[in-house]
């Protein structure tokens, strides 16, 4: 066991956040039918397509025919010096690449800079939280998505695990920062980037033997499957934040909204699919995330993966069954069981009595004394999981992480 360094911590909690945006894969549960109404999208009106069968075009032929013409390792070379949204674009960039990424790191035309602000107040008072609802239930949510698990298992990423969480952690913690979609922000690069990373999976994972023989779809991240990751992260993030009775000023909820909002738009999601307001995300998340979630090998691997994370620490010895119990108790019995997360007989019930009265005691809702008596024995131990949380958010900053296009598939 590695000795337990604040670096490593900060390592550990980078690997956890960065299972936020990671799926597993299931064996199949037929998607839904498509049927919510552009008019409760951010552009107000749309076709109405079936975005099971709508990807992301433009990006996909361009990034098809860099990685066809041999020209990634040069790009991604190149893209390593871009980092900051207001920087100009590397020069030496193919010029149909730099045409498109001059485009696509444009913010929409709603985007309303006023909540952006208020965005970041709600990130920083409620950091604690959101650490722990992007690693916990966000991230062990993912694994549980077929697709999604699928995906990055058998993708160039699932080769190292601990390096593909880190670097997905990196846009969960670009998105708290003071200054994401500002000029000395990194919010926009990291989402153009992960944009073109998408894309390179969708030329690539379909030349994969291991994916071609369980995936239920011929080419993968149809902005149906982008939509449903995305309520695995914001949505099931206030989901939670709504069940623990955290007060949230309705401003800030809508705002932080907002900033997932313009991320969805930033990573190619067309407009009439992201939902305008939470009653609309709750709806869609109703309808597309939550009948698809479902066991497969390839999530349940991931699962175990993300339980032992911290383990390194103290040998799995406690933070294990911890973060078993906090699993459990985000995701419910059912996702638990399908994900093979191991029950424990003392935390199971003391999550289950005593994380809301402690989430109360924390903001001043409930006095200590009154709550429950598994919280008294509990405190400390919940106490550490929200500065584990801390940890989640803070980790992202200091690693020097490039999100590149991939060249090649998981080699397995
Ligand atoms: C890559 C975030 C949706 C599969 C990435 C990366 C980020 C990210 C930050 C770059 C990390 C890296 O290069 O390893 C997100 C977010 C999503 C989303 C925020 C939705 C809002 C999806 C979906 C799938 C998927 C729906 C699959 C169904 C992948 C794969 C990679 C990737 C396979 C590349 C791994 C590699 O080959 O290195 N994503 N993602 N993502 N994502 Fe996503």
């Amino acid at each position: 066991m590695d000795k337990p360094s604040r670096r490593n911590v900060l390592m550990a909690g980078g690997t956890l956040g960065a299972l936020g945006a990671l799926s597993v894969a299931t064996p199949a549960k037929a998607s839904p039918l498509w049927t919510w109404s552009p008019k409760g999208s951010v552009a107000g009106y749309g076709e109405g397509a079936d975005p099971r069968w709508v990807w992301d075009d433009e990006a996909d032929q361009l990034v098809a025919s860099i990685i066809d013409r041999g020209d990634v390792a040069k790009v991604n070379t190149l893209l390593k010096t871009w980092t900051k949204n207001g920087q100009s674009l590397p020069s030496g960039l193919p010029a149909d690449l730099r045409d498109f990424m001059e485009r696509a790191r444009q913010m929409p035309s709603w985007t309303d800079q006023g909540k952006l602000a208020t965005a970041v107040n709600f990130n920083e008072k409620r950091g604690l939280y959101l650490g722990v609802t992007y690693g916990f239930a966000s991230g062990m949510m993912s694994t549980a998505i077929p697709h999604e698990a699928r995906a990055v298992y058998y993708s160039k990423g699932g080769a190292d695990m601990r390096d593909r969480i880190t670097k997905t952690a990196k846009l969960g913690y670009d998105i708290g920062t003071s200054n994401a979609y500002k000029s000395d922000g990194e919010m926009i690069v990291t989402c153009v980037k992960t944009r073109l990373a998408h894309a390179g999976v969708r030329h690539l994972l379909p030349k994969s033997s291991y994916w071609t023989k369980v995936a239920d779809e011929k080419v993968p991240i149809s902005q149906a499957d982008m939509m449903v990751t995305w309520h695995s992260l914001p949505t099931t993030v206030m989901q939670n934040l709504v069940k623990w009775k955290v007060p949230i000023p309705a401003a800030e909820s809508e705002a932080f909204l907002h900033s997932w909002q313009v991320c969805a738009h930033m990573l190619g999601i067309r407009d009439e699919y992201i939902p305008k307001s939470w009653d609309e995300a709750n709806a869609q998340a109703k309808q597309v995330l939550d009948p698809i979630l479902a066991p497969t090998p390839e999530g349940i691997k991931l699962a175990d993966i993300l339980l032992n994370l911290a383990s390194f620490v103290d040998g799995g010895i406690l933070s294990k069954p911890i973060l078993g119990a906090l699993s459990r108790y985000v995701l419910g019995d059912e996702i638990a069981d399908y994900m093979k997360v191991p029950r424990d007989p003392f935390w199971d019930p003391i999550f289950e009595t005593a994380w809301e009265p402690f989430v109360q005691v924390r903001e001043g809702l409930l006095s200590l004394e009154k709550a429950p008596g598994a919280l008294q024995k509990a405190y400390w131990a919940f106490d550490e999981i929200l500065r584990l949380g801390i940890l989640l958010v803070l980790s992202g900053g200091d690693l020097p992480i490039s999100i590149s296009i991939p060249d090649t598939n998981n080699p397995h």
